[in-house]
């Protein structure tokens, strides 16, 4: 099949695609513009962050299936693809220990000041008085907004460093999810608002949909401590920003953040967003999955859809 990968890609799974008999472009920076005119004849598209627009899938005329290299669809228009007959795809769980381990790096980072203590450091400055008056992180309550795949492992980790857990319920939750919940003693609460006033730490692990979007506003931020921490390495749509920004402002929350409303696209450019230039929040550059051993499961059953798809399978996507 004629495949272009958009994003980056391990070199030995591009290779291993080839080995496979595919015609492989890689072509790993491109924005939603570029995309559009590099589609050519490809069959199989390969994405992690770039849009897919309703423009990209009716210019790609060839285009029978797009792959979201990570667990979101919503970079994709998916209802333009079901019009086109374009199957989409998606890989979740495979990056979703990266991911948590991000996320609790975040919380660990912000309890302790570890940039600003590298950044004095650096500088040249010495100040023990200063950064001497961190929280801790054991026996604090930690909330965890969507027990999926990556918000479990993430409620792992918060229990093996001693903390009080807290979930959101979610009736639909399957039998393994309840048995783990169980057995790392998560208490389960009724709603966001709830979670939002018990615990220390609230950690996002939502889908962007409809009914996620800024499910962190001006009045889930009220209910928060003032000395609380929030934790959003899921989709920066699911935060109103500027109810952020004025809760930091007003009440000294903070917050560590890996995805922003406006990202770059490509991978590469300007970030103009305020959330991520203030002080009070630890910004990263949407690395969640961004580890090799996530990248490189999540390529591997890429390579295995593709492979699927061309022997005729129905695969059960999204
Ligand atoms: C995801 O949806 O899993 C991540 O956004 C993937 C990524 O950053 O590549």
């Amino acid at each position: 099949m004629r495949i272009l990968v958009a994003d980056t890609f391990p070199e030995t799974s591009l290779a291993e695609l080839s080995r496979l008999g595919h015609e492989c472009v890689y072509q790993p920076d491109l924005d939603s513009e570029q995309l559009r005119e590099t589609l050519g004849e490809a069959e199989v598209l390969v994405v992690r962050s770039t849009p897919v627009t309703a423009e990209t899938l009716e210019a790609g005329g060839a285009l029978r299936m797009v792959i979201r290299a990570g667990s979101g669809t919503n970079t994709i228009d998916s209802a333009a693809a079901a019009r086109l007959g374009i199957h989409v795809c998606n890989v979740p769980g495979r990056n979703a220990v990266a991911v948590a381990e991000l996320a609790f790096g975040l919380l660990l980072a912000l309890d302790r000041n570890i940039a600003d203590n590298v950044a004095d450091l650096r500088a040249g400055h010495w100040d023990k008085r200063r950064y001497s008056r961190a929280r801790g992180i054991h026996g604090r309550r930690v909330g965890v907004l969507g027990l999926g795949r990556i918000g479990l492992r993430f409620a792992e980790r918060a229990a093996a460093f001693g903390t009080h857990v807290y979930a959101l319920d979610n009736p639909e939750r399957d039998r393994q999810t309840r048995e783990r919940v169980e057995e790392l003693g998560i208490e389960l609460v009724a709603d966001p608002h709830e979670l939002a006033q018990t615990c220390d730490v609230l950690s996002l692990h939502l889908p962007l949909t409809e009914a996620t979007h800024h499910i962190v506003d001006r009045e889930l931020l009220a209910r928060m401590r003032s000395d609380a921490i929030l934790l959003n390495t899921s989709r920066g749509e699911l935060v109103d920003e500027d109810a952020l920004i004025e809760a930091m402002e007003s009440r000294g929350i903070r917050a560590g953040i890996d995805v922003f409303r406006d990202e770059p696209e490509g991978g590469t450019g300007n970030i103009t967003s305020r959330l991520a230039a203030h002080p009070n929040v630890y910004g990263t550059h949407h690395i969640g999955a961004s580890t090799e051993q996530a990248q490189q499961a999540v390529a591997d059953e890429v390579v295995h859809m593709i492979g699927a798809f061309r022997a005729g399978s129905v695969l059960h996507c999204v």
